[in-house]
């Protein structure tokens, strides 16, 4: 049932192509320049009616949603509040019938995630879920439903639920951009050519499996580890650090790059390695600036970029090259070395990556 990789994890790793594909399949428009979700229930004058969106989620799904804020406020411009479930119940949200809650679940199930969705509904808010299971109670008790297609994960670690949960949120992003008339047809056609792409972008960036195998070699060894990035990757930074603790047990923050400097650069010498995600964006010259600080204080940077030339070459110990996509899908390419880098991390060092200590697959309590 492996279907001959070593772990659940490795394969839905290698699954992400066929299940961006399925989560992508009839949704895109072409012609009409336009986003089609079948079960999203909310027809066009009430999503343009709304005000502000909350997105509510817990873990490896929360990251989905700090993604999901630039996607929404850049596409759709309208105002976006992400949330940790557990945060969002208990504090009073400001929820009026114009602010829309999107809830985002690989299972469906997560018990805070649903008591956010509750508590959101009883405010007289529209609340609509991304979720991978098929009729889980959240998907049930939303008023509309993005399914994500990842098909079912077992490995606890999430992977392609994550991956598929950013297209989703590209998908709905680009909706809701239509609608509000801050995305015009043809963007919005760009757009979806380049999202077929990505199941191929995808295929590309796993076969930097084996160089990354190598990276992993060299610090299987380190006790912490930073990630950082900036703007849409900030979340990918989180991700990658959540992927590594989870499974290898090594302890790993992710932070905003523009911020190191106000704390944890402190920690930086030469046992600390520092993954740096480094698209080729705005952003770009403001993160090898970071990259210097580090290398300046002994830390070893690991660069994750589609642009590998000379400038990130003189600011980094190691370059790992990934292929180039539109800003708005970076993140999801740039996942794949996080999920990588953190399974032959765990892999050396002999834990049990499919079902971590203490983890379960779906936090069905509070
Ligand atoms: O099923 P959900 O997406 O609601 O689960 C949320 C989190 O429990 C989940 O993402 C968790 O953080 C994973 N172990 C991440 O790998």
């Amino acid at each position: 049932e492996k279907g001959g990789y070593r772990h659940f994890m490795l394969k839905e790793i290698y699954e992400q192509p066929r299940a961006m594909a399925d989560t992508l399949a009839g949704r895109i428009r072409e012609e009409a320049g336009d986003i089609y979700l079948e079960d999203l229930n909310l027809d066009d004058e009430t999503l343009r009616s709304m005000d502000k969106v909350n997105i509510v989620a817990c873990g490896t799904s929360w990251h989905a949603g700090l993604v999901g804020k630039f996607l929404a406020e850049k596409l759709a411009r309208v105002p976006v509040e992400v949330d940790i479930a557990s945060e969002f119940r208990y504090r009073d949200p400001i929820v009026t019938p114009r602010t829309l809650t999107v809830l985002i679940s690989q299972s469906g199930e997560t018990a805070d995630t649903l008591a956010g969705l509750r508590e959101a509904k009883g405010k007289g808010g529209k609340v609509v879920s991304i979720c991978n299971v098929v009729d889980s109670s959240i998907a049930r008790e939303s008023d509309g439903v993005i399914y994500t297609h990842a098909g079912p994960e077992i490995g606890v670690a999430s992977t392609k639920a994550f991956t598929t949960q950013l297209v989703a949120l590209v998908l709905f992003a680009c909706k809701l951009g239509r609608v509000r008339g801050t995305l015009d047809e043809n963007e919005c056609r760009l757009l979806g050519e380049e999202l077929v792409k990505l199941p191929r972008k995808i295929e590309e960036a796993l076969e930097q499996d084996a160089a990354i195998e190598e990276v992993a070699k060299l610090y299987m060894n380190a006790s912490d580890f930073l990630y950082l990035g900036r703007g849409n990757q900030y979340p990918i930074a989180l991700e990658g650090a959540l992927k590594l603790k989870e499974i290898s047990y090594i302890h790993a923050e992710g932070y905003p790059a523009g911020e190191m400097k106000h704390g944890p650069i402190a920690l930086i010498d030469e046992h600390l390695p520092v993954v740096v995600l480094l698209p080729n964006n705005e952003t770009r010259e403001k993160v090898i600036s970071n990259m210097q600080e580090v290398r300046a204080r002994a830390g070893q940077v690991i660069a994750i970029t589609d642009l590998d030339d000379s400038l990130v070459r003189d600011n980094a110990d190691h370059v790992l090259t990934f292929p180039g996509i539109r800003d708005e899908l970076m993140p999801v390419v740039l996942s794949v070395p996080m999920q990588l880098l953190a399974y032959h991390i765990a892999v050396l060092k002999g834990t049990d990556v499919d079902q971590p200590r203490n983890l379960a697959k779906s936090v069905t309590v509070e």
